[in-house]
């Protein structure tokens, strides 16, 4: 009996992807969504896609106090690649614009402390029309990756159909595999399925790859981070249970640091890529961010709720009519974190609630505001208002249940009588 509950124990645990990376979810920088496929080196050669702009977030991650707080990888999107392959077919960088070739640009990383992630697709072509990885070409471009010393790959799915996609991603799993280097592997393949069940099989995905796009590129405006937030929190029961160390749903790149967001739309940003165990993939430009939006992206309780060694997604648990929603992970330690989102767009709103009416019963509990680094202890039926901002969040991490002091009084051997000491029947509410 024993021996079976250990066979099945064993079989569990080998079904996750097993090249041991992303135990919890990956972080660094992704060229894509602030610098997409800028080629115009002549006329734009800060910007452009070559190996200036990566040395130079290089440059930032490693000198800017990113790297220390997790940020190591830094991740080349589409457009890398030369038209042509060279004579032994193996994909090859333009040469003007990487003159060094990816393997300079990897010992680079790797003599800092980073890590470099690279771009690839499962059609014959990518989606900015550079050559792809079809099917017969997976194990020589795996192996050429490898062979740079790649850490990463982000597979995406332009120009191929669906029965390709079922038989290229397990291959190009394999393949990383069998090229004896351990590279994490994203797969855009769910986004290109509809992102749910039955076309997509989770289970599945979780064998095969550390991370996948569920949904479509995000954009540098509000309207797009509510859209993603909204799909993820609309489909939170199928894409909950798919996530966990080593295999993460991906809502896309934090736009954070660009035009498109407010500083309390970037806060909600954050704060709710936290909650979802997304990867936390900066794409903006990490030479002229401001130091307010750099704040948001170095906070450090935030990145520790996003990096909690359990690795349960957290989800949405209420919807409330005035535009508030409330969202919750679950931490290790017996700790959560809340999240009090307001889809408003009038003035900062006060919500009342209570700890209780959010399924915290058992006591007081102590409060750290993320963002306004203020602590208190609140019991779990004390009303209380918090004043959110427009398109904003309140993040609060909760620390386990405080053990509730319970007295007892004795006289000559025999109990008196006895109470709590947080009992506080007068108890007003607090404003925050
Ligand atoms: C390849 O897979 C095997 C078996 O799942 C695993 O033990 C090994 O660590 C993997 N190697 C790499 C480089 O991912
Ligand atoms: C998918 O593409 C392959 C290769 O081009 C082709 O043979 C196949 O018929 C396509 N399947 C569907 C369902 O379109
Ligand atoms: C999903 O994938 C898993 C693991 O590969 C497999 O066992 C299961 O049968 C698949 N489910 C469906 C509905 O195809
Ligand atoms: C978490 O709470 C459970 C149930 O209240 C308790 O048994 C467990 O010891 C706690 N764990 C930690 C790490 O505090
Ligand atoms: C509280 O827990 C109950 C029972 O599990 C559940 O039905 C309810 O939705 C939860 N409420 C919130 C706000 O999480």
């Amino acid at each position: 009996m024993a021996v079976l509950v250990l066979a099945s124990a064993l079989s569990v645990t080998t079904l996750a992807l097993d090249n041991g990376l992303m135990r919890t979810p990956p972080m660094g920088w992704l060229a894509w969504e602030r610098f997409r496929c800028d080629t115009d080196c002549e006329h734009d050669p800060k910007n452009c896609i070559s190996e200036n702009l990566f040395i130079d977030m290089a440059d930032r991650l490693s000198e800017d106090g990113w790297k220390e707080l997790g940020y190591v990888y830094v991740n080349i999107d589409d457009c890398w690649s030369s038209m042509e392959r060279d004579e032994q077919g193996r994909l090859q960088p333009d040469p003007k614009r990487f003159p060094g070739g990816i393997h300079k640009l990897t010992r680079y990383m790797h003599d800092r402390g980073l890590k470099l992630g690279i771009y690839g697709d499962m059609g014959k072509h990518t989606c900015g029309g550079y050559p792809g990885t079809p099917m017969e070409k997976i194990e020589i471009d795996a192996f050429t990756f490898a062979d740079w010393e790649v850490d990463m790959l982000k597979y995406d799915g332009c120009w191929s159909n669906a029965t390709e996609q079922e038989q290229g991603y397990p291959l190009m799993s394999k393949a990383l595999n069998a090229t004896g280097r351990p590279i994490g592997y994203s797969c855009s393949w769910p986004a290109y399925q509809g992102g749910l069940p039955p076309k997509v099989n989770y289970t599945q995905l979780g064998e095969i790859c550390n991370l996948w796009r569920n949904y479509g590129d995000i954009q540098d405006s509000w309207d797009s981070v509510l859209n993603v937030i909204d799909w993820f929190s609309k489909n939170q029961d199928v894409l909950i249970p798919a996530a966990g160390p080593g295999q993460w749903n991906d809502p896309d790149m934090l736009i954070i640091g660009n035009f498109g967001l407010s500083m309390d739309q970037s806060r909600a940003q954050m704060a709710l890529w936290a909650i979802m165990a997304a990867p936390l993939f900066m794409s903006t430009d990490l030479r002229t961010i401001s130091s307010g939006a750099r704040s948001i992206l170095q906070n450090k309780i935030v990145i520790s709720i996003n990096q909690d060694p359990m690795g349960v997604q957290g989800r949405r648990i209420l919807k409330e009519k005035n535009g508030i929603e409330v969202f919750w992970r679950p931490l290790s330690s017996n700790a959560s974190a809340l999240v009090i989102f307001s889809r408003r767009n009038d003035m900062p709103y006060r919500y009342q609630t209570s700890l209780s009416k959010l399924n915290y019963t058992t006591g007081s509990y102590k409060i750290y505001d993320v963002f306004t680094d203020k602590t208190m202890m609140l019991k779990d039926s004390t009303d209380f208002v918090v004043s959110v901002n427009p398109t904003g969040v309140v993040m609060w991490y909760v620390s386990a249940p405080a053990k509730r002091n319970f007295l007892q009084f004795y006289k000559g051997g025999k109990l008196q009588g006895s109470f709590y000491a947080d009992d506080d029947e007068n108890a007003i509410p607090i404003f925050l």
